[in-house]
């Protein structure tokens, strides 16, 4: 069955094309290299020994898909395609709203005019905002949005709720990410940040090639265990792997309406000063890092009750923290000082 990604050349978009793959599908990249680069279709294919299907075009644009629809059967999409930096989407909201809302309504319009029924789409936890209670579940509450970003999550969820709830034939996911890690084993594919990362364990990578003279931590005084903040990472592959148990409980359902929301987690939290320690560990050298100001918008922990994707899906992460940092750490050595 062909699969449409949509942002098959971000990051979590081309390692779930891989675990698309593996599993029998056939993934085809829709994707403008606006926040990635076509160095990833090559990775792909040195890990999957062909070359990945794609085009090198805008999933906003109808027209776009409608070519995608016509020329291959698609049996379902798994939308990536979005803007995610939080900062730059409180300064430019509207890209924001006009990129992340737009490109899914567009998409979910051309989807039920060809008859497509099963979309996946990214979520993120940073819809939980600052939790109430730990480990979140999906019943947790979903207070009002501290970023454009995070608004345009909970505003997507919301689109494809209501469009199902409508009665419309389709059939949908919303993942909520917690915090993905690492990269393919292979080093091939991984994370290309453009410019200077916003995430941990980029920033750490980046720091111990000498690309960055150091990490700041920000702050070390939250009410957490050591009082840096504590957060649920996953790795990418694993992350990937749930793209594919949710596509096939879609498929596999018989109804031809359903919508669900599932956490994407370890249901471990770990805090940065682990993170920084486990890193340490698997490379064999001191990190460079000051401890700094607590940064605008973090939340002190969270982490992911996995329950429903578990018992649901029958997904659960395999791989461990230090598997994602010794991953992290082979494709940063392979990038070297030039990313
Ligand atoms: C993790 C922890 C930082 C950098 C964000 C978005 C979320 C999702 C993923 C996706 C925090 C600390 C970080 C640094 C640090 N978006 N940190 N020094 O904030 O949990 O989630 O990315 O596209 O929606 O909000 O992830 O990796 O930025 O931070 O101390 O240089 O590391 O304070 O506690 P976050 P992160």
């Amino acid at each position: 069955m062909n699969i449409l990604v949509t942002g098959g050349a971000g990051f979590i978009g081309s390692h779930t094309v891989i675990a698309l793959s593996e599993a029998g599908f056939t993934p085809i990249i829709v994707d403008d290299f606006s926040n990635s680069n076509h160095v990833v279709l090559r990775g792909i294919e040195k890990i999957l020994g062909q070359k990945p299907r794609y085009y090198p075009d805008n999933c906003h644009d109808a027209e776009v898909l409608r070519r995608i629809f016509r020329e291959k059967e698609i049996g379902g999409v798994i939308h990536f395609a979005a803007f995610k930096a939080v900062g730059e989407s409180m300064r430019e909201p509207l890209k924001y709203y006009a990129n992340n809302i737009g490109s899914l309504i567009v998409l979910l319009e051309t989807m039920l005019e060809f008859d497509i029924p099963n979309i996946i789409f990214s979520s993120s936890a940073t819809v939980y905002g600052e939790p109430e209670t730990l480990p979140v579940t999906e019943d947790s509450r979903i207070p009002p949005a501290e970023s454009v970003y995070g608004n345009t999550k909970q505003i997507g969820e919301e689109i494809i709720r209501d469009t199902a709830a409508a009665g419309k034939p389709l059939k949908g996911i919303s993942l909520r990410y917690f915090n993905p890690i690492g990269a393919h084993p292979s080093a091939y594919i991984g994370e290309l940040p453009i410019g200077v990362p916003n995430n941990l364990v980029p920033f750490i990578t980046q720091t111990a090639v000498g690309l960055r003279p150091a990490l700041t931590v920000f702050g070390n005084n939250y009410p957490t265990p050591d009082g840096t903040c504590v957060r649920d990472f996953i790795h990418v592959m694993d992350l990937a792997e749930a793209h594919v148990a949710a596509l096939k409980y879609l498929i596999n359902h018989t109804a031809p309406t359903i919508y669900e929301v599932y956490n994407v987690g370890t249901g471990h939290g770990n805090s940065v000063m682990e993170i920084i320690q486990l890193f340490e560990a698997v490379s064999g050298q001191r990190l460079n890092y000051r401890i700094g100001e607590r940064r605008a918008g973090d939340v002190a922990a969270v982490y992911a009750d996995v329950s429903k994707i578990e018992q649901q899906l029958g997904w659960t992460a395999q791989r461990t923290l230090r598997e994602a940092l010794e991953d992290a750490w082979r494709w940063q050595q392979t990038l070297g000082i030039g990313n």
